[in-house]
């Protein structure tokens, strides 16, 4: 079944979830020909969990042993392009065996693809997932807020109450949003070694607890309370709302609408707070 008008496509219901077209072709691309190993990492979250904030914590985590490097990557080519996204990158054997050699000797990569349709080898290798949750009003909000954006200008307005009624049936870029957060949740209950569950919300309350508990389950743990630290108050710095904000990039890896649908960076950064559903819906929707 189809369902229109939520983005600038329709959605279409493929295994169980809703997705645009691209996004279904992008799965089954990256079905065929990704082929994980050991030491790589997927970020995974729903759409508008913070992904973008996570990808920059995570690409400056891990390269923090050449934090000026790392830094100036970021900055200049933004979160997206330091951390692209599995389904968005992949258009045939030859790209990926391109992008494989290119992010030796770790490669990290993003997703929103439900658990239920990874790729086979991301459950067979030792991969690691890291997941993101955020609370399910601010994601719908900022969900809401993201496609007002980037709606083509000829389709009719979205009042929230639209993408309310909608999102609680199910009706999102990769929803279901609990069936999505469930199938992950699953695999982190049997096998925590595999999958790390973290939440915005604790990011923004304790990000060194947080980062804490990623470096370590990435392998990379801390080695000293001062570089710990230290370290994360750098990291926290660089990722911050204001500093992300004012990057002057286009995020052409997040093609999932049509293969020239690049979106501006500022459209990944709005708000950036806690509880803002709270201007936006009434208490019964909530
Ligand atoms: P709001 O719309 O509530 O502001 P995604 O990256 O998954 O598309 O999520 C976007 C949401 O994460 C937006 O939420 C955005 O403002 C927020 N975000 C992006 N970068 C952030 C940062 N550095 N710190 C906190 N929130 C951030």
């Amino acid at each position: 079944s189809k369902e229109k008008g939520w983005i600038t496509e329709y959605l279409y219901q493929y295994k169980s979830f809703w997705f645009t077209p691209s996004a279904i072709k992008g799965i089954k691309r990256a079905q065929q020909c990704f082929k994980a190993q050991p030491t790589d990492i997927l970020l995974v979250t729903f759409p508008k969990s913070g992904t973008t904030w996570f990808k920059a914590l995570i690409f400056s985590l891990m390269n923090r042993d050449r934090f000026d490097l790392a830094s100036h990557h970021l900055l200049t080519n933004g979160p997206h392009d330091c951390i692209p996204f599995l389904e968005a990158i992949i258009q045939d054997e030859t790209s990926y065996q391109d992008y494989r050699i290119s992010c030796l000797p770790c490669c990290l990569l993003a997703t929103h693809v439900p658990y239920s349709l990874l790729p086979t080898s991301v459950m067979s290798s030792g991969c690691k997932i890291v997941y993101v949750f955020r609370e399910t009003k601010d994601v719908l909000v900022s969900n809401w807020h993201y496609m007002k954006k980037i709606r083509l200008k000829e389709l009719p307005s979205f009042p929230i109450e639209d993408a309310h009624d909608l999102f609680r049936k199910g009706i999102s870029h990769f929803g279901p949003f609990w069936d999505h957060v469930s199938g992950y949740w699953k695999v982190c209950l049997e096998n925590p070694d595999k999958v790390l569950f973290l939440t915005y919300e604790d990011m923004k309350k304790d990000p060194i607890v947080c980062l804490t508990k990623l470096a370590k389950f990435l392998d990379k743990p801390f080695r000293l309370e001062e570089e710990r630290e230290e370290v994360v108050h750098e990291i926290v710095r660089l990722c911050s709302f204001e500093n992300l904000s004012s990057l002057d990039v286009n995020q052409t890896g997040v093609q999932y609408f049509s293969p020239q649908f690049a979106v501006e960076n500022r459209h990944f950064l709005r708000k950036g707070q806690v509880g803002d559903w709270r201007n936006h819906l009434t208490v019964e929707m909530a």
